[in-house]
């Protein structure tokens, strides 16, 4: 970096490695796209094979080094299998977005205690386990950028998604904590909170619901800024966290949702 650089010299990841959760589909796979044309090698992680392979050729296609790593992140055993051969395979570790997630729309009473479970798992439980596998090598290399995916409902609660509601208000916290407990070792640990953005877990709650889904979705867009969210508005933001633009950012919880909470 120079005496005076420029914004885009200043947001390029040339150099570094990103691992992301939830990489093969919606604001996880828009994320490694913007991020790989920052130049960032590109560790994709998720439990779906298919849509995972699809994935990493995408992402090749711009030029960057990528893999595939089939993960559940809510397994401690394949977090830690992941965060070795990912250090293996690239060497390093700098950037870790912890996005993978799941919701099942449902109160307190109609949700099973699997539900229940799994949502909590997925959504909070896999950020404490793959940021522990992953910490040490970022202490190592003298600091790292964490990114863990929220909600609007981490802020505010949500009708019939309590679980939902529970571990992103979790992830919210947990950010904070994370962000004390190691900004001393150079690593900065920050929260993007979506609203609506139109990825297949928008549709999926649609079905859920049991409600017209194009009518869901032109709920959805009632916001200030009058439309639904894109996997790329997220994945900017992301890219702010990530690259050197935030470098005296960490704890930061960053509402990107069209106006819907304000
Ligand atoms: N779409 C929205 O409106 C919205 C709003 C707020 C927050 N979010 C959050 O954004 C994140 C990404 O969601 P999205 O909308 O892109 O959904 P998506 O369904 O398109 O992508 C989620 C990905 O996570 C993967 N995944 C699920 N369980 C996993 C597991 N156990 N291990 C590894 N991977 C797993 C899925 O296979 C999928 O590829 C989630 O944390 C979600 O809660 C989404």
């Amino acid at each position: 970096m120079g005496m005076n650089p420029k914004a885009s010299e200043i947001l390029s990841l040339e150099g570094k490695v990103a691992m992301i959760t939830g990489a093969a589909s919606g604001i996880g796979l828009a994320t490694a796209k913007l991020l790989a044309k920052e130049g960032a090698s590109i560790a994709l992680i998720d439990v779906d094979e298919t849509k995972g392979k699809k994935a990493e050729e995408q992402i090749k296609e711009l030029g960057v080094k990528a893999k595939f790593f089939p993960c559940d992140v809510a397994s401690d055993s394949d977090c830690k299998k992941t965060t070795e051969d990912v250090y293996r395979e690239f060497g390093r570790i700098d950037i870790l977005f912890n996005n993978a997630g799941v919701t099942r729309r449902k109160d307190i009473v109609e949700l099973s205690e699997e539900e229940w479970d799994l949502v909590l798992n997925v959504n909070l439980k896999a950020i404490y386990l793959l940021s522990r596998h992953v910490i040490p090598h970022m202490i190592n290399q003298g600091g790292g950028s964490i990114i863990n995916t929220g909600s609007g409902w981490g802020l505010k609660g949500g009708p019939k998604a309590a679980a939902y509601c529970a571990a992103k208000g979790g992830v919210v916290n947990l950010t904070r904590a994370m962000a004390i407990d190691h900004g001393r070792q150079g690593i900065r640990v920050n929260c993007v909170c979506p609203g609506d953005v139109d990825t297949p877990l928008l549709h999926d709650e649609a079905a859920q619901l049991g409600e017209d889904e194009a009518e869901f979705m032109k709920k959805a867009a009632d916001r200030p800024l009058n439309r639904i969210g894109q996997s790329e508005d997220i994945a900017n933001a992301v890219l702010y966290f990530a690259s050197d633009m935030s470098s005296w950012v960490t704890g930061s919880i960053l509402v990107v949702d069209g106006g819907g909470l304000a």
